[in-house]
């Protein structure tokens, strides 16, 4: 298969219209096959409750090619899975398992040209959505829904890759303490345009949100959850019911513990007790994994291994991590589905 004129090793996180999308329709209580489509752009009632009401949601998950040639996803049954979970909070329709790994399959069978080849460093990034149409205008369930997948080849989603890069600490909160944060809801996005924004006008590359209750706790950094390797060597990560649970920090909590026989700890991580962790770092698809060099707190920048050199533990998780999303190591946990 030939590919498309592109400079993979310097495509950044950056939107791209490849050739096919794949959409499906729900009414009455039922979805229609699916089908895949060239148009990039849907016609929608004007009283759509996604318009209105933020009743939506989305996914995000990657293609990667293998030295082999052959392409593979990863985890795709998890992001069914957490997609359904959104779908339940925000009422609307489950898409099933097989409905969106079929989909997803074929959007990546239908670009195939535009999947970044193996050794680019380069992936094809996966966008799930889920969304209410039809006519309405009450705060109320749509009566119909629209399921897509598209897709585009991706860089790094922080320009640095794996090199540090400095956070800070947001005054504002993404979502609440009991609301949508562990739901994948565009509305937690809108939440943290501003802050982002006035993060990255200060220099930073992204904020880190503190718990909404009482802002003593870390939460998210960014689009992306965290993780800190402690000084003692134990791999922890925070448990919060408004935060996203990421696929990519389940991964990675079991390569600690699996490949590497380090502790593991979900819990409260205290902002102002960042002297218990050696290395940090933010985790997900978009950003794989992101050394957090240094932290912005209350007027002082609290740096963890280097605001310049990747830690030892952070790279050798990466380095694992990103060895079975390509293929180089085995896949004992079954995370692996090839594109046939
Ligand atoms: N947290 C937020 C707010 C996100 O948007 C994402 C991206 O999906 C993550 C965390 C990481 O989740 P995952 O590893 O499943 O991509
Ligand atoms: C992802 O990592 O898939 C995300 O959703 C992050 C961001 C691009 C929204």
């Amino acid at each position: 298969m030939s590919k498309v004129d592109l400079d993979w090793g310097k495509l950044s996180f950056s939107y791209i219209k490849t050739d096919y999308r794949y959409i499906s329709h729900w009414k009455n209580g039922a979805w229609d096959a699916g089908s895949l489509v060239t148009e990039n752009t849907i016609t929608i009632a004007e009283g759509s409750t996604a318009i209105h009401y933020g009743q939506q949601c989305f996914e995000g998950l990657k293609a990667y090619t293998r030295a082999d040639g052959k392409i593979q996803l990863f985890r795709p049954d998890r992001n069914s899975a957490r997609m359904n979970a959104t779908a339940d909070r925000m009422v609307m329709p489950h898409v099933p398992e097989a409905k969106f790994i079929d989909a997803c399959m074929q959007v990546v069978k239908a670009n195939e040209k535009w999947v970044p080849p193996y050794g680019t460093g380069a992936t094809l990034y996966l966008r799930p959505w889920l969304i209410g149409v039809g006519d309405n205008i009450g705060v109320k369930p749509a009566p119909e829904y629209l399921f897509g997948v598209f897709c585009i080849p991706v860089g790094p989603y922080f320009k640095e890759g794996l090199k540090p890069v400095n956070f800070i600490a947001s005054e504002y909160d993404r979502a609440a303490p009991r609301g949508t944060g562990a739901a994948k809801v565009g509305g937690n996005y809108a939440a943290s345009l501003m802050p982002h924004e006035e993060a990255a006008h200060k220099g930073y590359a992204d904020c880190v949100y503190l718990d909404p209750a009482t802002h003593t706790k870390i939460e998210e950094v960014g689009a992306a959850n965290f993780f800190g390797i402690t000084k003692t060597g134990a791999f922890v990560t925070p448990l919060s019911p408004s935060i996203l649970p990421s696929i990519t920090k389940y991964s990675l909590l079991q390569v600690a513990k699996d490949n590497f026989g380090m502790k593991t700890e979900e819990r409260d991580v205290y902002i102002d007790r960042l002297d218990e962790f050696a290395e940090a770092g933010a985790c997900g698809t978009a950003a794989v994994i992101t050394p957090i060099g240094g932290l912005f707190y209350k007027g002082k920048l609290h740096v963890f291994h280097s605001e310049t050199e990747t830690g030892p533990v952070t790279r050798k998780l990466y380095d694992t991590l990103v060895g079975i999303q390509y293929g180089d190591l085995p896949d004992p946990a079954h995370w692996i589905r090839v594109v046939e």
